[in-house]
């Protein structure tokens, strides 16, 4: 097939690429470069050779003479914007970039017989649940607009399924990604990160002084929330997993994750082990709209299709992610 990657030069987007270059698959990478790695790309071209359009999305009319011009047979969606504080302050950001932008792209695969489009989504669709393991089916209730802009995604996905029956999407709604990649100096470039494991991971190398805590009062073993993190090299090969998928199935939505989770002490503690470093820790109040608990239900995702995690393991996820910070 030939494959359009979209944020193909972002941290989850540059792993999948790799997994796909290793496949007989043509690739194609889109991306702005916005937050993005020309670098990671240019090191992913050793793999195999593939063209990279610089290209952002809004100008519609660029988007389209690609798909013109090289005939895509499906796309694995990945460009968006992602940081929840960001979308609270400008929402409309998170609307065009992640939703007007994703609509032109869906339509875009439409007028060119480009029928199978994977998406990234993301558990922030879900809100806060009112139960600590969310399936599917579950209610979805974002809190922000980062997780409604990809809701909106998901129904404009679906609608389009409805009119158009011959386009088909699979949407992979993704827990806590983290980690780099065990065999190739790729992993999470971009700095100001808020995610738990990149941010213990900088202070343990040394790049940030102090770790807070949000909390420790959460109704949970050690008073800390509990998330579900999943190497980001799994997260890849639900992609590759998702699209063997639609060759032979519906549309369909796939939560990715392990099904179950760690606490924010307990992912600190690992990092300390793992890294040897005793980086310093601070108590800070509770932020706004942070279940206590959220773990996926992942029984779907591992009895419909061939996806294989293969790297359940904090350690692992944490010395990854520590190794990865050393070096870039
Ligand atoms: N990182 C996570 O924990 C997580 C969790 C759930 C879902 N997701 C989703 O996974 C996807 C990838 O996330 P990531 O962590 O790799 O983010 P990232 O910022 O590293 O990657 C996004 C890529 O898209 C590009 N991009 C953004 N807007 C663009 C535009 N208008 N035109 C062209 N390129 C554009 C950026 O330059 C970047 O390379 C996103 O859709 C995100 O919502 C991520």
């Amino acid at each position: 097939m030939k494959i359009l990657i979209s944020g193909g030069a972002g941290y989850i987007g540059s792993h999948t690429l790799k997994q796909f270059l290793e496949t007989n698959h043509e690739i194609c990478v889109l991306d702005n470069l916005s937050k993005g790695s020309k670098i990671a790309l240019d090191d992913l071209q050793k793999i195999k050779k593939f063209k990279f359009f610089e290209q952002d999305l809004s100008d519609f009319m660029g988007v389209k003479e690609i798909f013109k011009q090289e005939k895509f047979d499906a796309v694995v969606h990945f460009a968006a914007s992602i940081e929840v504080p960001e979308s609270m302050q400008n929402p409309l950001k998170y609307y065009m970039n992640n939703t007007v932008n994703t609509t032109n792209l869906i339509q875009t695969c439409i007028e060119n017989n480009t029928n199978n489009f994977i998406f990234s989504s993301t558990a922030a669709t879900y809100g806060e649940p009112q139960n600590s393991v969310v399936n599917e089916n579950s209610s979805l209730a974002p809190i922000n607009p980062y997780g409604m802009s990809k809701l909106m995604s998901e129904k404009v996905l679906k609608d389009a399924n409805m009119a158009h029956p011959e386009f088909k999407y699979c949407i992979l709604r993704y827990f806590n990604v983290a980690g780099a990649c065990n065999t190739y100096p790729i992993g999470q470039r971009y700095p100001k990160a808020t995610l738990l494991i990149k941010v213990a991971a900088e202070c343990a190398a040394g790049k940030r002084d102090k770790l807070f805590i949000f909390g420790d009062d959460y109704n949970t073993k050690d008073g800390t929330c509990i998330r579900d993190y999943i190497h980001v090299d799994d997260i890849s090969s639900a992609h590759l997993a998702g699209l063997e998928y639609l060759q032979n199935n519906q549309s369909d939505i796939f939560n990715v994750g392990y099904g179950h989770g760690f606490s924010v002490k307990e992912v600190i503690e690992t990092m300390k082990k793992v890294s040897g470093v005793d980086f310093k820790v601070e108590l800070a109040p509770r932020r706004a709209g942070d279940p206590s608990v959220l773990i996926s239900d992942a029984s779907k995702i591992r009895s419909k299709t061939s996806w294989k995690p293969k790297y359940d393991d904090l350690e692992l996820i944490c010395k990854s992610a520590y190794e990865w910070e050393k070096q870039c």
